[in-house]
Parts: C-alpha cells; structure tokens; sequence
C-alpha cells in the first residue's frame, strides 16, 4: 500500500514535470481561442472569468489579451499555477489574471460570480456532464460557458481506436450528444466548432519530443518514465492514423 502511494505521487510529480516545460498541456491554439472568444457577447472592464484546468495558462494569457475583464485561473498543481502567476507578471498581465490552485469539482466561488467560465481541454476530468452542470450555479444570468471536449466525429469508428478511447475516457461522445448534454444542462449552445490539427501536432505533439528525450535521458531504466512516454507516443499514433474519427472540438453556451 505503501509503495503504491509512492508510485502515485512519483506518477504526479513526474507529469507535473513533464508538462510544465511545455507552453500548452492539452491540444489547442491563440487562433482557436480567440476565435472562440468572438461567440462571447456583453464583456466589460468589470467582467470576471474564470479559466478552470488552466495549465501553466497557455489559454489565460491569450484571454488576457483579448479582453478587458479579469481572470480568474484555477488548476490542481501549484507547481503550474506558479509558472501562469510568473508569466502573468512578465506579460504585465498580473493585475488581470490571478492563479489558485484548486480541484474543479471543489470550487469555492460565488454563485453567479461570473461572466464567463473557460474550460480547455480539462473538462473530462470531472465529466463534460458533471461540470457543465456543477459550474452553472457560478455563471450570472445570460453568462457564458466556452470549453473543448474530446468528440466523435462520425456515428461509427474503428475498433482499435474505439476501445483505446473506452479505456481512456469511456465520456467521450458525439458532438450531437454534448451539443444535446449543452441544452439539457440549462445552456443555449451557441456555437461549436472543431479544432484544426495543428492544435494536436504544432502544439501538443511536436513540444513533447524534445521533452521526452530529456525525460529519458534524465530517468534511464526507469520503468514508470518509460511506460508513461510509451503512452505519449501511443496517444500521438492513435491520432495519427484516426484523426478522421475524433478530436477536441470547442462548445460555447449561454446560460438560460
Ligand atoms: C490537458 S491539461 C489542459 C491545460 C490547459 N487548459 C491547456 O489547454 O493547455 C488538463 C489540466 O487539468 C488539470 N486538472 C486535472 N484534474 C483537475 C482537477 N480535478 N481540478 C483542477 N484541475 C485539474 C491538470 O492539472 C491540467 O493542467
């Protein structure tokens, strides 16, 4: 038992480490969030938002610099609140964006604090239902919710990538059923739009070969590293030769 606790926090530490060289932690891209962020009406110098799964703020710096508002930035590893507070602070963005560390499925904000709640590629880890619904209360009247969802493209897949993805994420769905998810969870979809395949190779695949040279390198004869940079390449295979079937797509909403 024991030595399972050390595996799991080994486990953490070393994707914290991992990901922290890395300017995104998931697939995505400035153009896509700003495009996403033209569904947005009504934002003002006093609007508050809040960027949940933020990352090392890959997504918050490129909010802060396309609006007015604030930011709030939440995620579960200090150690990447830490590098989005610095490069808040040398973007001369720290008056706008604060980061917490904190759990998505334990946020302690206001009811109807916000304008806006930003999600990129974080959701699943609490479940695109369960967040849209938890974090409705936190949103005002007329607020709204932009986030990114791993999506089926197509009513039926290969067998191999449909069980890669059942083990990994069984939530994952159709953009008709999120879409459908949206509506029932007290939202207006407003828009959807799937993410270009550059978000997966520029900017999530390519950043991590250096890495994992590093990493091995670093952690020789490392089982754990080992296993898990066999996984980081599997997951870039599978997208390499299904990319027709899934991929992120970004779903907006506005409260009802
Ligand atoms: C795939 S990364 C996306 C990060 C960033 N939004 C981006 O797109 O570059 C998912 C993020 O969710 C965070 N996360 C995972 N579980 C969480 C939880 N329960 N509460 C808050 N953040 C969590 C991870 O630490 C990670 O930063």
């Amino acid at each position: 038992m024991e030595n399972e606790k050390t595996i799991n926090e080994f486990d953490k530490e070393l994707i914290c480490e991992y990901y922290s060289d890395m300017k995104r932690q998931g697939p995505g891209s400035p153009e896509m969030t700003i495009k996403a962020l033209g569904f947005i009406d009504n934002l003002t110098q006093k609007s508050k938002i809040a960027d949940i799964g933020c990352g090392t703020g890959g997504q918050t710096m490129v909010l802060a610099q396309n609006i007015t508002g604030n930011i709030i930035g939440i995620d579960f590893f200090p150690e990447f609140i830490e590098i989005l507070n610095n490069n808040a602070n040398k973007l001369n963005l720290s008056e706008k964006v604060k980061g917490y560390a904190g759990l998505m499925e334990n946020l302690s904000f206001q009811e109807e604090e916000f304008d806006l709640i930003w999600c990129e590629g974080a959701i699943y880890n609490i479940g695109f239902e369960r967040g849209l619904n938890e974090w409705r209360k936190f949103l005002k009247k007329d607020g709204y919710i932009a986030v990114t969802e791993a999506s089926w493209f197509t009513e039926k897949r290969p067998e191999e990538i449909e069980n890669y993805w059942v083990h990994h994420y069984p939530g994952i769905t159709t953009i008709s059923s999120n879409v459908s998810t949206m509506q029932k969870t007290g939202y207006i979809p407003v828009a959807t739009f799937t993410l270009p395949e550059n978000c997966w190779i520029d900017n999530y695949f390519i950043p991590q070969i250096s890495v994992q040279e590093k990493f091995l390198e670093k952690y020789t004869g490392n089982e754990t590293v080992e296993e898990f940079i066999e996984g980081c390449r599997h997951e870039e295979k599978m997208y390499h030769d299904y990319k027709d079937y899934y991929g992120y797509v970004f779903y907006i909403g506005r409260k009802y």
